[in-house]
């Protein structure tokens, strides 16, 4: 069976992924299920780029080479702060704070702040590299507000400050399912599934 590399030591995408390709011809791995542990240098200005960066790596490796590598790059863009943290989400502040402390700067940066001027959004890329080469990019976002408050204790990151005003909920107070099924990521992986339908069906032919 055709092998799929995600490049993530995060387990709550692989549930994520292993969701939305898990009924495809294919054996879905973790780079720790694959035995692979790569230094990665994500040093591009897009999600994209990043994304990229992480699938050529593994894919450089010998044992990526005949594997399907996946991988993902996301963060959260807040309009009033002109995008910040974006692609540095996860080094906002230090990489080893903790949220609690990231989220609350931000509520405070957002200070007076009211209503629509609160836009923001998380955004995901996910970057396919396939055994041939071949090379796809594919893009998904969900927009929302800055909360007044933190909110709610599931998911992760910036989660307990992102309000779906459609929900009158954070995303940190969804159910995970209820998450999936609208996230930046979730998208960004539906997106990418066709591709590799398409790569699976020339290879066979
Ligand atoms: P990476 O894509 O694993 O490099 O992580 C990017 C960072 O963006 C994470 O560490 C979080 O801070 C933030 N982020 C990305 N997606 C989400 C999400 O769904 N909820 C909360 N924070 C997120």
């Amino acid at each position: 069976m055709q092998k799929i590399i995600f490049a993530t030591g995060n387990e709550g995408k692989m549930r994520e992924i292993r969701q939305i390709l898990g009924d495809m011809p294919l054996e879905i791995l973790s780079l720790k299920e694959a035995g692979l542990d790569p230094e990665i240098h994500e040093d591009a200005s897009s999600f994209a780029g990043n994304a990229l960066i992480k699938a050529r790596t593994v894919h450089a490796l010998p044992e990526g080479s005949q594997a399907i590598v996946l991988a993902d790059d996301s963060g959260l863009e807040v309009d009033w702060l002109n995008g910040e943290p974006g692609i540095y989400s996860a080094r906002y502040l230090g990489e080893s704070v903790p949220y609690s402390i990231k989220n609350q700067s931000i509520l405070d940066r957002l200070q007076g702040v009211t209503g629509e001027a609160r836009s923001a959004r998380f955004r995901c890329a996910v970057a396919a590299v396939f055994p041939d080469g071949q090379e796809a990019v594919s893009e998904g976002t969900i927009e929302g507000q800055i909360a007044g408050e933190i909110l709610g204790d599931g998911g992760f990151g910036y989660d307990p400050i992102f309000w779906l005003p459609g929900e009158g909920l954070t995303t940190a107070q969804l159910p995970a399912e209820k998450k999936n099924a609208i996230s930046h990521r979730g998208k960004a992986l539906r997106g990418i599934r066709p591709v590799i339908e398409q790569w699976l069906a020339g290879r066979a032919v």
